[in-house]
């Protein structure tokens, strides 16, 4: 229930200019007090009591203790931002040192906050800090790209180069990477988690075609605000790969699907330079 305190209504209509779903707010003319008409319409979204001068706006859809004065003179200068986005780096040497719950919890919240399409918050995430499981899943998805690269031989990437180009390339580039990790878990080491103490899985319902994107924006939030603890993250595309394994191992329930997986943990090297990347290709589509 969306609620309007006229006394500190400044009558501005910034609420409706706000709104996601444009209606929920009717001015009946201007310099009126705006009625919350279409609430069913409301997606959840915060903008009209955040964008209030006033204060006036109550929804007791969205807990009120969670809209803070944003504090405009916290802001990094775009260089501190550059200085900071551009040094986070993926995350491969981890500390022997657990992250506490506080601050994963902390790191959650955070993702929960990420856009998501029509604000579905459509995302679910999943935890292991069991070093002991973390490692034996490791060991699973070793074992199962290890056989992978048993069954690709030269006959089936032939035929898989028949039906999707692409997909061979794409197959043949990581061989040898595959066929290494499987030796390397061999040799004691965590190839695919690199001893992280910490695993995070984002799912979103299977049903939901963006469910992808919701789970990548919490996912990239995290990161960042875990750089910024001193923490260090780095996606696992080998796990993301096998996401049969991983549902089993996390009791991924039925009706979700995994979107993304990461390990978090405290770097154990420090970069001190930024890196090179190629440069962005831009088309000025329309010019
Ligand atoms: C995958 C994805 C798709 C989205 N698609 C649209 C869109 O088509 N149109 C739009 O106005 N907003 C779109 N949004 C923005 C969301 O509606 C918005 O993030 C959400 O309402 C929460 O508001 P906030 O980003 O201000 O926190 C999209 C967001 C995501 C992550
Ligand atoms: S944004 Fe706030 S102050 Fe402005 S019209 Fe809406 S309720 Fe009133
Ligand atoms: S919470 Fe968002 S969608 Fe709901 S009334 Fe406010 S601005 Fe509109």
């Amino acid at each position: 229930m969306i609620k309007i305190d006229g006394d500190k209504c400044k009558r501005d209509g910034l609420c409706l200019k706000a709104c996601c779903e444009n209606h929920v707010f009717v001015q009946d003319a201007p310099g009126e007090i705006p009625r919350p008409e279409n609430q069913g319409d409301c997606s959840l979204c915060g903008h009209c009591v955040a964008v209030c001068p006033g204060d006036a706006i109550t929804h007791s859809g969205m807990n009120m203790a969670e809209f803070k004065p944003v504090d405009l003179s916290a802001f990094p200068t775009p260089e501190a931002a550059e200085n900071f986005l551009f040094s986070m780096r993926s995350v491969r040497q981890y500390k022997k040192k657990a992250v506490s719950r506080e601050d994963i919890d902390r790191l959650l919240a955070a993702g929960a906050k990420a856009a998501s399409e029509h604000n579905s918050q459509d995302r679910r995430f999943f935890v292991l800090t069991d070093a002991a499981k973390i490692h034996e899943l490791s060991g699973k998805l070793t074992a199962h790209y290890g056989m992978l690269a048993k069954t690709l031989r030269p006959p089936v990437m032939s035929a898989i180069g028949v039906f999707a180009p692409g997909m061979k390339d794409y197959l043949e580039g990581s061989l040898p990477d595959m066929k290494r990790k499987a030796v390397e878990f061999g040799q004691e080491t965590d190839p695919i988690f690199h001893s992280a103490p910490c695993l995070i899985v984002i799912t979103s319902k299977k049903a939901n075609m963006l469910g992808k994107d919701t789970a990548l924006t919490a996912q990239e939030t995290i990161r960042f605000l875990a750089h910024a603890m001193g923490l260090g993250t780095c996606v696992s595309g080998y796990a993301i790969g096998a996401p049969s394994i991983v549902s089993k191992a996390l009791k991924i329930p039925r009706g979700q699907k995994i979107q993304t997986v990461f390990t978090l943990g405290y770097p154990a090297l420090k970069y001190r330079k930024t890196v090179d990347r190629k440069p962005p290709q831009i088309d000025r589509a329309g010019n």
